[in-house]
């Protein structure tokens, strides 16, 4: 019998193997629809990486989503039809897979777009783990991700972390993942905006396809475009990751069942299901976060030993409709009465009294909250008047000042309260006061846009003098944050990209504060 070339032998044994692994998963069925497209299916099956994602001290989430045309719903349903995929996956505590500490088989379904949710149990608290995922002759790229500290561990190292939002993808390259990729991170938090629905702001980089989706179909192609990006898998396969969301995951300036693009609630309740969904197919998040129907839970405690609890919270879902509308703008520059009504709510009152409670208990040695936007009061209004944003918390002053409440409990518990947020494409920092003569009872950073235009210097300035309490403000650069946590303090760095308009753009340190345990307030470093 004459050899097949080798190309030939391995293209065979490839699609055998494929061929055996869908046959394994399709049994009962007549036949298997097989075609051409197997083969490069072989080949390009994880197109959109790897991630992990939701650390506990004994495993974590770990996802990806089996895509050869990714851009054009996936791919996999013209070869497989609705047969369900098996996918093999490992855990190994070394990089070289010599010592698999887990592994399992997970089901890929068309309904869930061929995603992968596996909740691996059973590791060891605080060390990292590499990851990979086997369909018939393909394999994944190899992740790595670690597991949280036990959670009465005292001796807990210190923890390092780095929190990222609002990555528009035609108004910049994602060379802050690059740099993010590349730093030595336990964990990495996003605070929404990880989509962007619609076009805007100027000087496009690349593009999106389609318009604003409002279908299942084309929220899984916005998503898979933004996932084709390098620099964003490289950061998702280097460390694990707690996601939440803001608006531009669904429609721009939304609140619960209202988006200013879509008059009918219930239409806008049908693109927030679709929504809510693809969101779920491409993070690596639990099951408990799959959205039924409207509605997903995603808020919730992340524990990092006794050093860090990471309260990360839903500020979209469940928000009371802006107030002090007038005329067409959906989130105006106003100021009125009804801004200040103490029934308003960020969270909404489900979600407001677990974050309560959760402030009220004993504190690990740092809390973090992740949150999406500006939580300080920002007056915005030149001159001598006000005027407040009324998509951000000033348009909900009353939730602010229970959350203030609430944080003021904490600090005089022994808690020690870092706000995380996003949304507003600056840097800032502030101190958060109960008014203007109390101390500090936290600090927050917020840590710029990955590539979101941000407002104009002239803007930050007025902010700044109008607003004592923002110590620190820029908005000329795009980054991301990163945060350094011990026993006793710490430091936040804002990364600034050179510029994200290059696709091999450098990304520098632009400004250092430290963390002090019992001295909450903005500690500039440098800057
Ligand atoms: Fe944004």
């Amino acid at each position: 019998m004459t050899a097949l070339p080798l190309s030939s032998r391995s293209l065979l044994s490839r699609r055998r193997l494929l061929f055996g692994s869908l046959a394994a998963a399709s049994l009962g069925q007549p036949f298997l629809r097989l075609h051409a497209q197997a083969l490069s299916l072989s080949r390009e099956l994880f197109t959109l990486g790897v991630a992990s994602g939701a650390p506990r001290p004994d495993g974590f989430v770990l996802w990806t989503r089996l895509a050869p045309d990714p851009l054009q719903g996936g791919g996999m349903s013209e070869v497989t039809g609705d047969v369900p995929v098996d996918v093999r996956w490992e855990v190994a505590s070394d990089e070289g897979f010599r010592r698999i500490a887990a592994q399992g088989t997970a089901s890929a379904t068309a309904a869930l777009a061929h995603s992968v949710h596996v909740e691996v149990q059973g590791l060891l608290p605080g060390r990292p783990y590499w990851y990979r995922f086997i369909v018939g002759g393909a394999r994944s790229p190899v992740g790595r991700t670690r597991t949280a500290p036990a959670e009465t561990d005292e001796a807990t190292p210190p923890l390092r972390f780095a929190f990222a939002s609002c990555q528009q993808y035609e108004q910049g390259f994602f060379a802050a993942y690059r740099d993010m990729a590349a730093q030595p991170l336990d964990f990495v938090v996003h605070l929404g905006d990880y989509i962007y629905e619609s076009s805007w702001g100027a000087r496009h980089v690349r593009h999106h396809q389609g318009g604003i989706p409002t279908q299942l179909a084309e929220f899984r192609n916005r998503y898979a475009l933004y996932k084709t990006d390098p620099h964003l898998q490289a950061a998702h396969a280097a460390f694990p990751w707690l996601v939440t969301w803001d608006d531009h995951e669904v429609a721009n300036d939304y609140t619960d069942d209202v988006s200013p693009r879509t008059a009918d609630p219930a239409k806008f309740l049908a693109i927030r299901a679709a929504a809510y969904q693809a969101w779920y197919e491409h993070m690596p998040v639990p099951e408990r976060m799959r959205p039924r129907g409207a509605g997903a839970t995603i808020y919730g405690r992340h524990r990092f030993g006794r050093m860090l609890d990471v309260l990360l919270t839903d500020g979209r879902q469940y928000r009371s409709h802006h107030a002090c509308l007038t005329g067409r703008s959906a989130s105006p520059l106003a100021d009125c009465a009804e801004r200040l009504a103490p029934e308003r709510s960020f969270f909404g009152a489900t979600q407001e009294a677990w974050l309560a409670r959760e402030l009220a208990a004993p504190p690990s040695r740092w809390t973090v909250l992740a949150q999406p936007t500006l939580l300080a009061e920002a007056d915005r209004k030149r001159g001598a008047e006000h005027g407040y944003w009324m998509d951000g918390w000033d348009g909900y002053a009353a939730a602010r000042t229970r959350l203030f409440d609430g944080l003021a409990a904490h600090r005089a518990n022994g808690g020690n309260a870092i706000v995380v947020s996003g949304d507003v494409h600056a840097f800032w920092a502030a101190d958060l006061r109960r008014d203007d003569q109390a101390s500090a009872i936290a600090t927050e950073f917020v840590g710029g846009a990955i590539t979101s235009e941000g407002p104009s210097a002239a803007s930050v300035a007025n902010m700044r003098a109008k607003n004592p309490h923002l110590r620190y403000g820029r908005s000329d650069k795009r980054g991301y944050a990163l945060v350094t946590l011990d026993a006793r303090g710490g430091a936040v760095e804002f990364r600034a990209v050179d510029d994200e308009k290059q696709a091999d753009s450098g990304v520098a340190a632009m400004a250092r504060f430290s963390v002090e345990r019992g001295a909450p307030g903005v500690h500039v470093s440098s800057a």
